[in-house]
């Protein structure tokens, strides 16, 4: 089918996650073969529109990546109106819509997670045409039922925690596999559960590490002498998440500028204290237990390599969906998916929100009738 052609732009911004390339695929070969547009790829999330480094999106380069990790593009975590150039902090709103102006093109596609939903959508406030693909290993974004990148993360982890389970058994020891999302406890959850973690904690869910430590004690006392705590990167205790709240309270109370630096400096440093959580949760169980513990930090893995076919197929499904939205002109949206469908969502429904794990999920709820605990 032949339409007006036009020249769209595409970008990776945030973290890469699995599946990145199966949407530049998708969105790149419907915009391209099916309706005879013009793509061109910017390299490294926005900077690339700053610097006009390109990546020509045509047959070639856009077969063979199906299957492949990572973003053929690069990405950055790069803000349009915070960005850093020679050493300086700025704005690059105004610049990034003048370039494309200048380069005649109609439309760029992010492809990105939370973060670059917010960007995307300032950018399409000062007059850029946006559309967004969600992307995430967290499964966070708000409004789509699923982001590609999740599930291949979901298997990775949940095959992490399946071999765990052995080496575990063999040495009578409590391990500790910790699993990304900082504030999402999606990932972890769903590891858990698929994987018979017998402790899972989530940011949603503040734990009390005497109530963990039971949970293990009891398994002992049944026969069980050893356990598996999946631990979300963001997990925190009762007490940690009551200080985290009051300085996160702090900051919308903080009136002029230097209090709100204050309190955010505050913030930060809580942070850099919370990056050693697991494996101070670790010895703390070894002494309230007596079981030998070890820790599993998964990080990047479940990053990496090829996609798993229901990602490919998000991908794909989205990116078709994305290039119908571009022929009908409709902008400042993310391609949401519902079902088996894909939906336009505002921008301003999806940035600055969050998928968060709600307390009575069916997943929690399925987690704790098979007795895991939780931490509560
Ligand atoms: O948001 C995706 C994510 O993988 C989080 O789960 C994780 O906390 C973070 O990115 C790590 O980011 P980076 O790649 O910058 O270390």
């Amino acid at each position: 089918m032949a339409t007006k052609a036009k020249c769209i732009g595409i970008l990776t911004a945030g973290g890469d996650s699995p599946g990145l390339n199966a949407a530049i695929r998708g969105v790149g070969k419907a915009a391209l073969g099916f309706y005879g547009m013009r793509i061109v790829g910017f390299r490294d999330g926005f900077r690339g529109l700053i610097e006009n480094r390109r990546l020509e999106l045509d047959r070639s380069t856009l077969s063979g990546i199906l299957t492949t990790g990572g973003t053929i593009l690069g990405t950055s975590r790069d803000k349009p109106h915070r960005m850093v150039i020679n050493g300086r902090t700025r704005d690059m709103t105004g610049v990034i819509r003048d370039n494309l102006k200048k380069w005649g093109i109609e439309c760029v596609v992010c492809l990105g997670g939370g973060g670059t939903q917010k960007n995307a959508l300032r950018l399409h406030q000062a007059g850029v045409n946006i559309i967004t693909l969600p992307k995430t290993i967290d499964n966070d974004v708000a409004m789509t039922d699923a982001s590609f990148g999740f599930a291949t993360a979901l298997d990775i982890a949940t095959e992490a925690v399946d071999r765990l389970h052995s080496t575990a058994h063999s040495h009578h020891r409590i391990i500790v596999a910790e699993i990304m999302g900082h504030r999402a406890g999606w990932l972890t959850l769903g590891a858990g559960l698929a994987g018979g973690a017998d402790v899972i904690l989530i940011p949603e869910i503040p734990y009390d590490v005497e109530t963990i430590a039971e949970a293990i004690r009891q398994r002992s006392k049944h026969g069980s002498n050893f356990s598996i705590v999946a631990v979300a990167e963001g997990a925190m205790s009762r007490h940690d998440a009551r200080v985290f709240a009051s300085a996160e309270r702090n900051l919308e109370r903080a009136k002029t500028l230097n209090e709100k630096l204050e309190v955010k400096r505050e913030i930060a440093a809580l942070e850099v204290r919370h990056q050693g959580n697991t494996l101070r949760l670790a010895r703390h169980l070894e002494e309230l237990t007596h079981l030998e513990s070890r820790v599993t930090i998964l990080g990047h893995v479940q990053r990496g390599g090829t996609p798993s076919a229901a990602d490919r197929m998000l991908a794909t499904r989205l990116g078709t969906a994305c290039a119908d939205l571009i022929v009908a002109g409709k902008y400042g949206v993310m391609v949401a998916a519902r079902g088996d469908d894909a939906e336009p969502v505002p921008l301003e429904k999806v940035a600055g929100k969050r998928k968060s794990v709600p307390p009575g999920h069916s997943w929690v709820e399925s987690a704790r009738r098979v007795q895991t605990c939780l931490g509560d």
